[in-house]
């Protein structure tokens, strides 16, 4: 039997590279709900978007009439919940979206779900509900959540609901924490598509504070194929850490990512720190590496050249991004009605 998926937030970063990956198995249908916020980019899907088995529903996660109409309409039997507001920086300017969305959007999928017997319920979350680490030690499954941002409170806030609807009601969960993610297609407002582009402009690259924070990177493709292997074997009620494996300090990075490029280190300017900025991010992922066999594939220098080309080989993505013209692809490609 086909596995009905729906996807919240697929016209986003990691969505959409999910999305790319798993749309040419034709065991799986996929509808795909965003409310195209500015994150929202569905050029990110334009290669893909003519798949029979692929269909696009705009639209909040919050708005519980259409999200029951399409679970209704497309026989949807699997949720995973990409969809948030995701940007730290944000909620700090802003932190009442991220409740909208994040906590009360996530609340109106569960009881979608309920109400529709889903089979598994599939919470994107991340590793900044665990807070901040000291120079040592890893965040596993068992750390207790202890976030510190308003955008990791409300991913925390979501993930006790989901943990709440599996223990109350027996809804088939699971919750994914994974580190920070980079690859193809992700919004110039986070740290490596940032500098990239800013690099490219010789514009400053902004370093948050001393720059000595510390991030355990991913490759987007290596995340979207440990999210499959737990939303198909991941056992219910659980919660699985994802990460990378390579910790690097954000001034590593950034130095990296302007000797790929040719460009001198005197773009780096450093800037007030970030309110309330956790120290660092590193992952166990014992759990999933040897219950569900899961390893990434990508190593981190290899991972951020590909990605470094992908961002040059791209200057349409990369402009309609800095114009906002991507916006208007909605409108373009299904007309005005909307
Ligand atoms: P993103 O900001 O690139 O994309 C978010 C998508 O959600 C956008 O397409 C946006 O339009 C959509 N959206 C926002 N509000 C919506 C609503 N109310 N209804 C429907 N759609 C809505 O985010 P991302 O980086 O792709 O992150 C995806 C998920 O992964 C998030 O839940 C995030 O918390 C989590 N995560 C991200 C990272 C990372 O490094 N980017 C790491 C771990 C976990
Ligand atoms: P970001 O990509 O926003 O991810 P998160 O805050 O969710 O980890 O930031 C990654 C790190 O880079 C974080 O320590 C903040 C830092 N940073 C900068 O130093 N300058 C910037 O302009 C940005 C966006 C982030």
């Amino acid at each position: 039997m086909a596995e009905r998926i729906l996807i919240t937030g697929g016209a986003g970063f990691i969505g959409s590279n999910f999305i790319r990956k798993f749309i040419g198995r034709p065991d799986i249908e996929i509808v795909n709900i965003d409310a195209l916020t500015y994150a929202g980019n569905l050029g990110n899907l334009s290669d893909i978007e003519h798949q029979t088995n692929y269909h696009f529903v705009k639209g909040s996660i919050g708005d519980e009439a259409l999200v029951r109409k399409t679970i209704g309409d497309y026989e949807i039997n699997g949720i995973i919940n990409f969809a948030a507001e995701s940007h730290v920086d944000r909620s700090i300017l802003n932190s009442k979206p991220f409740i909208d969305t994040n906590v009360a959007g996530t609340l109106t999928l569960l009881d979608a779900a309920r109400e529709f017997n889903i089979n598994r319920f599939l919470q994107v979350s991340t590793d900044e509900v665990y807070g901040s680490l000291g120079a040592d030690g890893l965040f596993t499954e068992e750390t207790p959540v202890s976030p510190n941002s308003p955008y990791s409170a409300s991913k925390a806030s979501a993930d006790h609901l989901v943990q709440a609807y599996h223990e109350t009601y027996g809804l088939p969960t699971v919750i994914t924490r994974c580190s920070n993610n980079y690859g193809p297609f992700q919004f110039p407002e986070k740290l490596i598509p940032l500098m990239i582009l800013n690099a490219l402009e010789d514009k400053d690259l902004p370093v948050y504070g001393d720059g000595l924070n510390v991030r355990d990177w991913i490759h987007v493709e290596d995340h979207c194929e440990a999210i499959y292997l737990i939303f198909a074997q991941g056992r219910d009620g659980d919660v699985y850490n994802i990460g990378g494996n390579a910790e690097r300090t954000n001034i590593e990075i950034v130095k990296l990512l302007l000797s790929i490029l040719g460009k001198p280190e005197s773009l780096i300017k450093f800037v007030k720190d970030r309110p309330g900025h956790d120290r660092r991010y590193a992952i166990d992922s014992a759990k999933i590496e040897t219950t569900l066999r899961w390893n990434r594939r990508i190593a981190f220098e290899e991972g951020i050249r590909q990605t470094v080309d992908w961002y040059l080989a791209s200057p349409q993505w990369c402009d309609s991004v800095r114009s906002g013209g991507y916006m208007d692809y909605y409108t373009l490609q299904y007309g005005a009605s909307e």
